[in-house]
């Protein structure tokens, strides 16, 4: 078994500040690292035993900093199962951030919109998630230590933290959205009649990360909160091809309003 603590403890060994929250940052979405205080960049290329990842407009680094006064653990890219990596490696993070003792996670992602009222470059609260990618990264011996063996999944995102967020929010004039995230491995996108079916089964946008993570999280016993930024409508809804640089495009181009979603989220 994987020695989580002892990845932990070599991660923190390197950063000046000990981490509280954890923050996740999808597909065009790490630039938001560039506004952290004090950071200690971290390449998992750098810390033996981590997956490393390989996709364009995802890093590959830690990056450990303030931000808003709140001390984070940034993943600037994350392990998708698309890559190759097992199930498993793809959650070795947050049970890294567990031994860190963290207890609140923010997790984002890029993501295709489904739910017609939806657009490009809305931001979406994740409510609930559909695993249709079929992969648990709990399968395998479970260690008690972190969680039972088989996790109440009821409630996966906080509602008391999220309900703050909402009013931040609105408080603020920033339009946030609520959706139901499902998952695939992509690394192809779907077809129209995928993209219909998965709206008859009540998902509002689609993606391919972020539910293993949060079964992860949920396993140990973390807080959660997860946004999606909608970079372009899935398959079949407009009359129109997708490619990954679109996804890129939109996502930078909701820079600060996403900012100031996570900010709200750091002080809810
Ligand atoms: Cl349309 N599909 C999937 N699976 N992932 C996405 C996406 C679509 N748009 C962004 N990420």
């Amino acid at each position: 078994m994987v020695d989580y603590k002892k990845l932990a403890d070599k991660i923190l060994a390197k950063a000046i500040i000990k981490p509280e929250i954890a923050l996740i940052l999808g597909s065009g979405l790490g630039y938001i690292t560039e506004h952290f205080e004090n950071a200690t960049i971290i390449e998992y290329k750098n810390i033996e035993g981590l997956p490393q990842s390989t996709v364009e407009g995802h890093k590959g680094r830690f990056v450990i900093g303030k931000f808003q006064g709140s001390s984070i653990i940034a993943m600037d890219g994350r392990f998708h199962y698309y890559e190759g990596h097992h199930i498993r490696d793809i959650v070795m993070p947050i049970y890294i951030f567990k031994e860190m003792d963290i207890k609140r996670l923010i997790i984002t992602n890029a993501a295709g919109g489904i739910n017609r009222s939806f657009l490009p470059g809305d931001i979406v609260a994740i409510t609930d998630v559909i695993n249709l990618a079929f992969k648990n990264p709990l399968i395998g011996p479970n260690n008690e230590k972190y969680g039972t063996r088989f996790p109440d999944m009821s409630s996966v995102i906080d509602q008391e933290w999220l309900d703050k967020v909402e009013n931040g929010a609105t408080e603020a004039g920033i339009e946030l959205k609520r959706g139901t995230y499902i998952w695939v491995t992509g690394p192809s996108y779907e077809t129209p009649a995928e993209i219909k079916a998965y709206e008859l089964l009540g998902a509002d946008m689609v993606g391919m990360s972020t539910v293993p993570e949060i079964i992860a999280a949920s396993h140990c016993g973390m807080r959660i909160l997860a946004f999606s930024c909608i970079t372009n409508m899935a398959s079949g809804i407009l009359d129109k091809k997708l490619d990954h640089q679109e996804v890129v495009i939109t996502a930078q181009r909701v820079r600060s309003k996403f900012r100031r979603i996570v900010n709200i989220a750091l002080e809810a």
